[in-house]
């Protein structure tokens, strides 16, 4: 009863992990499937070893977290050995970032190579400069990423996008335009939080971005105005804690969807219960 497909992809169960929860290693990414999660989006891979920025990079407010991890990862190559068992064990989609279209087809190509069920790229992180949302919010730019992926692997090319934005449908359209196979929205949203005391922003970037509850009815909106303007299959994402916030996404358009911050609240039971829920 909880099957569904995004696209040609077919799920067991619906709720995925979110990029960047418990999904940077191998082990992690099992654990996640074992634990009900009907699919695994993996850290945000770029080409090389990343140490991200400098902490602090996370904190938690009333209505979620913000974070500006700055994509910390050990690079596409080194990443291939957590890749090797997780993606036996189940489905692993594999998300990526890059700085142009060749880069992008570069790490897509890997994440095939690697056993990834669908790759979903990251065009959308609010805070690395030269990536992720800096290139994320220009249809053309979409467009040309979009359709060089598609033309360098045969997996389903996932898109996530950004709610950092006041055009979300025609990034979507850009999306379509290039081939995409699925939308993934949204993306945390752009945000600062400062500290009374010491008188100066909390993340040593100064910003980062908000996830969980408090950006929910953000991205049910952006489901819901994606959908007025494609016709492909979309994933939501955003402060989803339980099967109510799931089924409002479904209501709005999609036809799976991701959980990434409740893990954190809610532990790793959050998938089985919203299984059951469900
Ligand atoms: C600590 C942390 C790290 C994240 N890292 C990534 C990432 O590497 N790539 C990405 O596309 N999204 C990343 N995200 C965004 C989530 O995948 C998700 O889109 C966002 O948190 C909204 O979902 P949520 O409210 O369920 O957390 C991260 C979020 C958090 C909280």
């Amino acid at each position: 009863m909880l099957v569904t497909s995004v696209g040609k992809l077919r799920l067991e169960r619906p709720g995925m992990v979110a990029s960047g929860i418990m999904d940077e290693t191998g082990p992690s990414m099992m654990r996640m499937l074992r634990s009900g999660a009907g699919a695994v989006v993996t850290k945000s891979i770029g080409t090389k070893p990343n140490p991200g920025h400098p902490n602090p990079v996370f904190t938690e407010l009333k209505a979620g977290y913000i974070n500006a991890m700055g994509l910390p990862n050990p690079g596409i190559e080194l990443f291939g050995e957590e890749m090797a068992a997780a993606a036996k064990a189940g489905h692993i989609i594999g998300s990526i970032y890059g700085s142009s279209p060749e880069e992008f087809s570069k790490l897509a190509g890997k994440m095939e190579e690697y056993g990834a069920a669908a790759v979903e790229l990251n065009l959308s992180c609010p805070h690395a400069t030269g990536y992720g949302m800096e290139l994320g919010t220009d249809p053309a730019v979409i467009r040309s990423i979009v359709s060089a992926v598609k033309s360098s692997v045969t997996i389903p090319v996932w898109t996530k996008l950004t709610p950092n934005t006041h055009m979300i449908k025609d990034l979507a359209v850009a999306v379509r335009e290039g081939g995409g196979d699925a939308i993934v929205a949204i993306n945390t949203v752009k945000a600062m939080v400062i500290s009374p005391q010491f008188g100066k922003p909390i993340l040593s970037n100064k910003f980062g971005g908000l996830s969980g509850p408090a950006i929910r009815s953000i991205g049910v909106r952006a489901v819901f105005d994606i959908r007025t303007a494609v016709d492909i299959p979309i994933v939501g994402v955003g402060g989803i804690s339980d099967w109510k916030d799931a089924v409002q996404y479904l209501i709005a358009g999609a036809c799976a969807f991701q959980v990434g911050s409740a893990v954190g609240t809610k532990g790793l039971g959050v998938f089985d219960t919203i299984n059951l829920e469900l």
